[in-house]
Formats: structure tokens, C-alpha cells, sequence
């Protein structure tokens, strides 16, 4: 039998994430199946336990289960006990199930590797305090900034988010009207207001002229926050097609001790999109 692999999610008929597994198995001859199980919203630690049970030997966990799937795992990498979600499981030798969060480096090796952007003593603007959010914090910290703002239409949960961060580098939490003022070289996008096709209110001149907007979001068409950045003076507009790949990368050197070339993924799935509009 092949090694068994999947993604767990619901909705999950959108899901990218086998069509980039089975090409990172393709290119590294690895010998693995990657399918999507639709779980139910009441009941992942069932179908998770029965899919370690039959065999399984990795989940990757996407909405709405991340947090559940923290709760699950049997031990925590420190990234993942940080965002306090897991978007990967993997079934270790001993039976027990440990879970990663491999969002965070996936926005960062997309912002770097394939983008050139470092972003050791910027100024960045993260949008949003939910799980997206909490996902990329740490990881984002990591890159050394000279300062992280965390703005969110409610801003308690921006302050609270910051202040969990505490420690790891110069973050603060503020609502977006406290944004008035301030300028930013990289504006990240992890709200959910773009499913609705909506904006979070940030000021209009937020961005430093060329600076980079990154939406954490991607669809076939530019989201509307990547055209919020074309309309003020960004130079570099980036939605996360990218992450999304460089993620299921992560996971997939997590189970197979091998890294698997990225780059004709991205292109391969944006030209998918592509042909869709
Ligand atoms: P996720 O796990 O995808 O981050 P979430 O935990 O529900 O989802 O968080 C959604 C985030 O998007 C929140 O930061 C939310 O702001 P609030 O905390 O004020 O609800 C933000 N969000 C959703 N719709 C928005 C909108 N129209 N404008 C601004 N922010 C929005």
C-alpha cells in the first residue's frame, strides 16, 4: 500500500493542496497518495482518529479545523503551540500524532525566496487578529522588523494578539482608525473581508511610495486588496498563491525528509487560475 496522505477541510473541493503533493511526489519520486476528505464540522477528532487508524501518515488542516486540529495533536512544535493552530499532522514512529504550523514559513520563504524581499528593519502592517493572522506572527517576528503593527476593525483583538507576541520583537495591536499617520513598507493582508469582495478601512497614504502589499488571499481575478494596492503606488502586489504552495512545501519536507522545487508549482497553478477567468 502507498503512504497515505491528505488534507482535511470543509468546504474542500477548491483545495490546491493535492494537485501541489502530487506534483512535489512526481518530482522527488516519492511513492505517496495525497487525497481531500471533506470533515465534518462537529466531529474532526473522528475523522482524523480514523484516518491515523487506517494507516495515515500525515493531514494537512486547513478551515475550519486548525484550531481543533491544535487541540488534537498529541505534541506541539514551538511555532505551531505558538499560533495556537495547526495546519499540519504527522504520525511519528511511536503512534502519537505531533502538529506543525508551516503558514508562517510559508509566507516568508514566498516574500523572500521567490519575491527578494527582506524584511530585517521594515515597518510592517499586518491586517487582521484571527487565526490568518496569528499564523504568520511569530514567523514574521522572526525576520527581525523594526516594527510590527497589528491593526484590526476590533481593536482589542489586535492588542491582545500583540500582546501574546510580546517578547519576540517590537509589536503593538491598534484598531485601523489609529493608523492615521503611519507608513508602512509592507502591508499584509490577513483579514477574511475580501471573500465578501471587501476592504478593511486603512487610511489612503499608509504605504511608502514602491512599498509591497501582500494578500494572504488569492482567486483567479486580483482581490480587491491587491487592487487597493495597484491604486496606491505599491510596487510590488503579491496575493498568496505563493504561500500556499511554499506551506504545502514545508509539510511536505516535514513528512518526507525531502524539499521539493516550488517554482513550475506556483506557475503551474497560476496559470490554472488563469485560464479559469
Ligand atoms: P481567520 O481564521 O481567517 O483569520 P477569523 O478568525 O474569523 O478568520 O478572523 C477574521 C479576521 O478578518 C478578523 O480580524 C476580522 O476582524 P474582526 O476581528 O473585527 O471581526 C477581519 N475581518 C473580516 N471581515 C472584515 C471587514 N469587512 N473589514 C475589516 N476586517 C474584517
Amino acid at each position: 500500500m502507498l503512504d497515505r496522505y491528505a488534507v482535511i477541510g470543509n468546504p474542500i473541493g477548491h483545495s490546491k493542496s493535492p494537485v501541489s503533493h502530487r506534483e512535489f511526489a512526481r518530482q522527488t519520486g516519492q511513492e505517496m497518495e495525497y487525497d481531500r476528505i471533506l470533515g465534518s464540522t462537529d466531529g474532526f477528532t473522528r475523522d482524523a482518529g480514523r484516518f491515523f487508524d487506517q494507516g495515515g501518515l500525515g493531514l494537512n488542516v486547513t478551515v475550519p479545523f486548525k484550531e481543533q486540529a491544535w487541540q488534537y495533536a498529541d505534541e506541539l512544535s514551538p511555532r505551531a503551540q505558538h499560533a495556537r493552530a495547526v495546519n499540519t499532522l504527522i504520525k511519528m514512529t511511536d503512534g502519537r500524532i505531533r502538529g506543525d504550523n508551516t503558514d508562517g514559513v510559508g509566507l516568508i520563504r514566498d516574500l523572500d525566496e521567490n519575491h527578494g524581499l527582506n524584511l530585517r528593519g521594515t515597518h510592517i502592517l499586518l491586517l487582521g487578529a484571527g487565526g490568518a493572522a496569528r499564523g504568520v506572527l511569530k514567523a514574521l517576528l522572526e525576520t527581525d522588523p523594526a516594527a510590527l503593527v497589528i491593526s484590526n476593525r476590533t481593536a482589542s483583538k489586535a492588542q491582545e494578539l500583540a500582546n501574546h507576541a510580546e517578547g519576540l520583537g517590537p509589536v503593538s495591536g491598534c484598531g485601523l482608525d489609529a493608523l492615521h499617520g503611519s507608513k508602512f513598507d509592507l502591508i499584509i493582508n490577513a483579514t477574511s473581508a475580501g471573500l465578501d469582495g471587501r476592504l478593511p478601512e486603512i487610511p489612503k497614504n499608509c504605504l511608502v511610495a514602491g512599498g509591497c502589499t501582500y494578500d494572504m488571499f488569492y482567486g483567479s481575478d486580483p482581490t480587491p486588496f491587491c487592487r487597493w494596492g495597484e491604486a496606491h503606488g505599491a510596487g510590488t502586489i503579491l496575493d498568496g498563491l505563493g504561500m500556499l504552495v511554499e506551506q504545502a512545501a514545508e509539510s511536505f519536507f516535514l513528512w518526507r525528509g525531502v524539499r521539493p522545487n516550488t517554482g513550475p508549482v506556483i506557475d503551474s497553478l497560476r496559470h490554472t487560475a488563469l485560464r479559469k477567468t
